[in-house]
Protein backbone atom coordinates (compact mmCIF):
# COMPACT_ATOMS: atom_id res chain seq x y z
CA UNK A 1 0.00 0.00 0.00
CA UNK A 2 1.18 3.67 -1.12
CA UNK A 3 0.93 6.00 2.23
CA UNK A 4 4.16 7.95 2.21
CA UNK A 5 5.51 10.85 0.25
CA UNK A 6 8.66 10.94 -1.42
CA UNK A 7 11.98 9.17 -0.73
CA UNK A 8 15.68 10.22 -1.91
CA UNK A 9 17.86 6.97 -2.54
CA UNK A 10 21.56 7.70 -3.33
CA UNK A 11 24.84 6.56 -4.02
CA UNK A 12 27.63 8.52 -3.65
CA UNK A 13 31.17 8.02 -2.92
CA UNK A 14 32.88 12.07 -2.32
CA UNK A 15 29.76 13.57 -1.06
CA UNK A 16 28.27 16.08 -3.63
CA UNK A 17 25.71 12.78 -4.74
CA UNK A 18 24.46 12.47 -0.91
CA UNK A 19 24.46 16.53 -0.22
CA UNK A 20 22.28 16.99 -3.28
CA UNK A 21 20.02 14.10 -1.51
CA UNK A 22 20.11 16.01 1.55
CA UNK A 23 18.96 19.47 -0.34
CA UNK A 24 16.35 17.33 -1.78
CA UNK A 25 14.93 15.70 0.75
CA UNK A 26 15.14 18.91 2.96
CA UNK A 27 12.79 20.54 0.43
CA UNK A 28 10.18 17.88 -0.20
CA UNK A 29 10.81 17.37 4.00
CA UNK A 30 11.23 13.38 2.89
CA UNK A 31 13.34 10.74 3.75
CA UNK A 32 17.17 10.17 2.12
CA UNK A 33 18.67 7.08 2.50
CA UNK A 34 21.70 5.57 0.99
CA UNK A 35 21.47 3.09 -2.11
CA UNK A 36 22.93 0.28 0.36
CA UNK A 37 20.34 1.09 3.07
CA UNK A 38 17.72 0.86 0.46
CA UNK A 39 18.78 -2.82 -0.45
CA UNK A 40 17.10 -3.46 3.15
CA UNK A 41 14.49 -1.35 3.67
CA UNK A 42 10.77 -1.87 1.31
CA UNK A 43 10.18 0.90 -0.26
CA UNK A 44 7.01 -0.10 -2.07
CA UNK A 45 5.52 2.56 1.05
CA UNK A 46 6.64 5.56 -1.03
CA UNK A 47 4.91 7.43 -3.95
CA UNK A 48 8.18 8.75 -5.66
CA UNK A 49 11.09 7.51 -5.92
CA UNK A 50 14.63 9.90 -6.21
CA UNK A 51 17.24 7.80 -7.42
CA UNK A 52 21.09 9.92 -8.00
CA UNK A 53 23.97 8.51 -8.80
CA UNK A 54 27.28 10.13 -9.99
CA UNK A 55 28.87 10.52 -13.36
CA UNK A 56 32.45 8.38 -14.03
CA UNK A 57 34.22 8.81 -17.14
CA UNK A 58 30.82 9.76 -19.09
CA UNK A 59 28.98 6.97 -17.64
CA UNK A 60 26.08 6.84 -14.89
CA UNK A 61 27.16 5.28 -11.20
CA UNK A 62 24.38 4.18 -8.61
CA UNK A 63 21.36 3.26 -10.43
CA UNK A 64 21.81 -0.63 -10.28
CA UNK A 65 19.45 -1.23 -7.34
CA UNK A 66 16.95 0.73 -9.62
CA UNK A 67 17.48 -1.09 -12.54
CA UNK A 68 17.35 -4.28 -11.41
CA UNK A 69 13.89 -3.49 -8.60
CA UNK A 70 12.23 -0.90 -11.10
CA UNK A 71 9.55 -3.43 -12.10
CA UNK A 72 8.73 -3.48 -8.60
CA UNK A 73 7.80 -0.14 -8.36
CA UNK A 74 4.78 -0.12 -10.94
CA UNK A 75 2.55 2.61 -9.65
CA UNK A 76 5.54 4.88 -8.36
CA UNK A 77 6.61 7.79 -9.75
CA UNK A 78 10.13 7.45 -10.22
CA UNK A 79 12.89 10.19 -11.16
CA UNK A 80 16.69 10.09 -11.52
CA UNK A 81 19.21 13.07 -11.04
CA UNK A 82 23.14 12.29 -12.05
CA UNK A 83 25.89 14.43 -10.69
CA UNK A 84 28.38 15.61 -12.39
CA UNK A 85 31.72 18.47 -12.79
CA UNK A 86 30.87 18.54 -16.29
CA UNK A 87 28.99 21.52 -17.97
CA UNK A 88 27.90 19.63 -21.31
CA UNK A 89 26.17 16.58 -19.89
CA UNK A 90 22.39 16.53 -21.33
CA UNK A 91 20.10 14.73 -18.93
CA UNK A 92 18.30 12.80 -21.55
CA UNK A 93 21.55 11.03 -22.98
CA UNK A 94 22.46 10.24 -19.39
CA UNK A 95 19.02 8.42 -18.59
CA UNK A 96 19.10 6.42 -22.16
CA UNK A 97 22.67 5.40 -20.59
CA UNK A 98 21.22 4.40 -16.86
CA UNK A 99 17.85 2.48 -18.53
CA UNK A 100 20.42 1.22 -22.03
CA UNK A 101 18.59 -2.04 -22.90
CA UNK A 102 15.66 -1.28 -20.90
CA UNK A 103 14.30 1.36 -22.74
CA UNK A 104 10.97 0.43 -21.91
CA UNK A 105 11.45 1.28 -17.98
CA UNK A 106 13.21 4.63 -19.27
CA UNK A 107 9.57 5.89 -21.00
CA UNK A 108 8.71 6.45 -17.28
CA UNK A 109 11.11 8.20 -15.64
CA UNK A 110 12.46 11.71 -15.68
CA UNK A 111 16.06 12.56 -15.22
CA UNK A 112 18.02 15.40 -14.09
CA UNK A 113 21.92 16.66 -13.99
CA UNK A 114 22.72 18.08 -11.21
CA UNK A 115 26.35 20.27 -11.50
CA UNK A 116 29.00 19.53 -8.41
CA UNK A 117 32.74 19.35 -8.87
CA UNK A 118 35.72 17.18 -7.82
CA UNK A 119 36.73 16.64 -4.10
CA UNK A 120 40.21 14.88 -4.67
CA UNK A 121 40.42 13.99 -0.73
CA UNK A 122 37.80 12.21 -1.04
CA UNK A 123 38.49 10.24 -4.13
CA UNK A 124 40.25 6.86 -4.23
CA UNK A 125 43.82 6.32 -5.49
CA UNK A 126 42.27 5.11 -8.70
CA UNK A 127 39.92 7.80 -9.39
CA UNK A 128 42.90 10.84 -8.53
CA UNK A 129 45.20 8.83 -10.95
CA UNK A 130 42.20 8.59 -13.67
CA UNK A 131 41.75 12.36 -12.86
CA UNK A 132 45.30 13.25 -13.33
CA UNK A 133 46.70 11.42 -16.42
CA UNK A 134 43.15 13.70 -17.77
CA UNK A 135 44.58 16.79 -16.61
CA UNK A 136 48.03 15.88 -18.21
CA UNK A 137 46.19 15.03 -21.76
CA UNK A 138 44.30 18.01 -21.65
CA UNK A 139 47.11 20.24 -21.41
CA UNK A 140 49.10 18.63 -24.01
CA UNK A 141 45.93 19.42 -26.75
CA UNK A 142 46.28 22.41 -25.81
CA UNK A 143 43.10 22.78 -23.28
CA UNK A 144 45.91 23.94 -21.02
CA UNK A 145 43.02 26.31 -18.50
CA UNK A 146 40.48 23.15 -18.77
CA UNK A 147 43.57 21.14 -17.39
CA UNK A 148 44.32 23.09 -14.55
CA UNK A 149 40.60 23.79 -13.55
CA UNK A 150 40.23 19.55 -13.29
CA UNK A 151 43.71 19.21 -11.16
CA UNK A 152 42.26 20.51 -7.96
CA UNK A 153 39.83 20.44 -5.72
CA UNK A 154 36.06 22.68 -6.36
CA UNK A 155 32.70 22.92 -5.43
CA UNK A 156 30.24 24.46 -8.18
CA UNK A 157 26.74 22.60 -6.22
CA UNK A 158 23.67 24.81 -5.34
CA UNK A 159 20.66 24.01 -3.65
CA UNK A 160 18.88 25.80 -6.14
CA UNK A 161 19.78 23.84 -8.70
CA UNK A 162 17.00 20.76 -7.24
CA UNK A 163 14.23 23.59 -7.41
CA UNK A 164 13.09 21.84 -10.67
CA UNK A 165 13.28 18.20 -9.92
CA UNK A 166 11.56 19.30 -6.32
CA UNK A 167 9.11 21.16 -8.84
CA UNK A 168 8.16 18.33 -10.93
CA UNK A 169 8.01 15.98 -7.80
CA UNK A 170 5.67 18.46 -6.02
CA UNK A 171 3.45 19.06 -8.70
CA UNK A 172 2.74 15.45 -9.25
CA UNK A 173 1.03 15.37 -5.93
CA UNK A 174 -2.62 14.99 -6.65
C1 LIG B 1 37.49 9.46 -12.26
C2 LIG B 1 36.43 10.50 -12.41
C3 LIG B 1 35.77 10.66 -13.61
C4 LIG B 1 34.78 11.63 -13.76
N1 LIG B 1 34.15 11.77 -14.97
C5 LIG B 1 33.21 12.75 -15.12
C6 LIG B 1 32.54 12.90 -16.36
O1 LIG B 1 32.74 12.17 -17.33
N2 LIG B 1 31.66 13.93 -16.48
C7 LIG B 1 31.37 14.78 -15.44
O2 LIG B 1 30.57 15.70 -15.60
N3 LIG B 1 31.96 14.62 -14.22
C8 LIG B 1 32.87 13.62 -14.04
N4 LIG B 1 33.46 13.44 -12.82
C9 LIG B 1 33.05 14.26 -11.67
C10 LIG B 1 32.05 13.52 -10.78
O3 LIG B 1 30.94 13.13 -11.54
C11 LIG B 1 31.59 14.40 -9.62
O4 LIG B 1 32.67 14.71 -8.81
C12 LIG B 1 30.45 13.71 -8.86
O5 LIG B 1 29.57 14.68 -8.37
C13 LIG B 1 30.96 12.82 -7.75
O6 LIG B 1 29.88 12.31 -7.01
P1 LIG B 1 30.02 11.95 -5.47
O7 LIG B 1 30.70 13.12 -4.82
O8 LIG B 1 28.63 11.79 -4.99
O9 LIG B 1 30.82 10.69 -5.38
C14 LIG B 1 34.44 12.47 -12.65
C15 LIG B 1 35.10 12.29 -11.44
C16 LIG B 1 36.07 11.32 -11.29
C17 LIG B 1 36.74 11.16 -9.96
Amino acid sequence: MIDRGPIVIYHSKTGFTAKYALWIAEKLECPFISDKEAAVKPLKHYRTLIFGGRLIAGKPQGFDFLRKHIGEFPEQQIVTFVTGSGTDNDPAELKKKIFSGMEDAAERVSGYFLKSGLNYDKMGIGERLVMKTLCRLLKLAGKKELGQHLSQSFDESSPDFVDSLVGEVKTSVK
